[in-house]
């Protein structure tokens, strides 16, 4: 089995063993070091460990987080909600990638299972990172429907079956901020660049035939950090356990303010 070594000049500090009373010493076992942080407590960060017994560890890292939480260590603390992929909040970086810990199997991952919060956020404890900023970031591009046009007194806005298709790829994003915590120009630069989530999420709104305000988005986004700051590193396409494509989006959203200028 793989060690899992702290790096030379890590501020992070080995932390404690923890072993599930039907995990059987040295044989049968399944690890996981997962970091731990509790701003309160003031200490320095640490790297857990825990040894379940294999035959019942999984078969999601989420299952094996809330199997140690339930039955090892209650203060271990991380959020989810649907366990199914769609809520987005059990985001973490597990084995070195940023991704869903209700959809990551235990069977991918050889040797020790390493699970850190999602990279350069604030850690508010343990596996949760402060969103604040992000979803602040996700306000700003105004993600609602805006007409100007008076609806139609009898129907709803309607759209065509090609128009409708135009969301494919872009309405399944669930904020989940794996994209935008892997961007390095989102890590150096988040203050200031949207980063691909939101980003894409703009785009959805551009691609959408009943929305009315594309000059006033276009507007918005035309900026050298904003928007620009993307260098088409592709690491958030890379890394959406949805499948998306936030760089391809970005990319659009490039293309739309280029030909308004032509
Ligand atoms: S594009 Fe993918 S990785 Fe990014 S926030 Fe949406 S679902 Fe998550
Ligand atoms: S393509 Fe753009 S948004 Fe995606 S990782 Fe690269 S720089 Fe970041
Ligand atoms: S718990 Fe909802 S996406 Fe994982």
């Amino acid at each position: 089995m793989a060690e899992f070594r702290l790096p030379a000049n890590s501020r992070i500090r080995k932390g404690y063993t923890y072993r599930a009373p039907d995990a059987d010493r040295g044989r049968n076992v399944r690890r996981l070091r997962v970091y731990r942080y509790d701003p309160e407590g003031g200490a320095t960060p640490r790297i857990d460990t825990y040894e379940l017994n294999a035959d019942r560890a999984g078969p999601m890292v989420l299952d094996a987080l809330i199997q140690i939480k339930d039955e090892i260590d209650a203060t271990l603390t991380f959020r989810r909600s649907c366990r199914e992929g769609v809520c987005g909040s059990c985001a973490m970086n597990i084995d070195g990638v940023n991704t869903l810990a209700c959809t990551k199997s235990m069977a991918d991952i050889k040797g020790d299972v390493v699970v850190y919060p999602l990279p350069h956020l604030g850690v508010i404890k343990d596996l949760v990172p402060d969103l604040n900023h992000f979803y602040a970031q996700y306000a700003s591009i105004e993600p609602w429907l805006k007409s100007y046009t008076p609806r139609p007194s009898d129907r709803e806005r309607l759209q065509s079956k090609e128009e409708r298709e135009q969301l494919d790829g872009l309405y399944e994003c669930i904020l989940c901020a794996c994209c935008s915590t892997a961007c390095p120009s989102y890590w150096w630069n988040s203050d200031r660049y949207l980063g691909p989530a939101t980003l894409l999420q703009a785009y959805r709104w551009l691609a959408d035939s009943r929305d009315e305000a594309t000059g006033e988005r276009l507007d918005a986004l035309d900026d050298s950090f904003r928007l620009y700051r993307c260098h088409t590193i592709m690491n958030c396409t890379a890394t959406c356990p949805k499948g998306l494509n936030p760089g391809k989006a970005i990319a659009a959203i490039k293309r739309l303010i280029a030909e308004r200028e032509t």
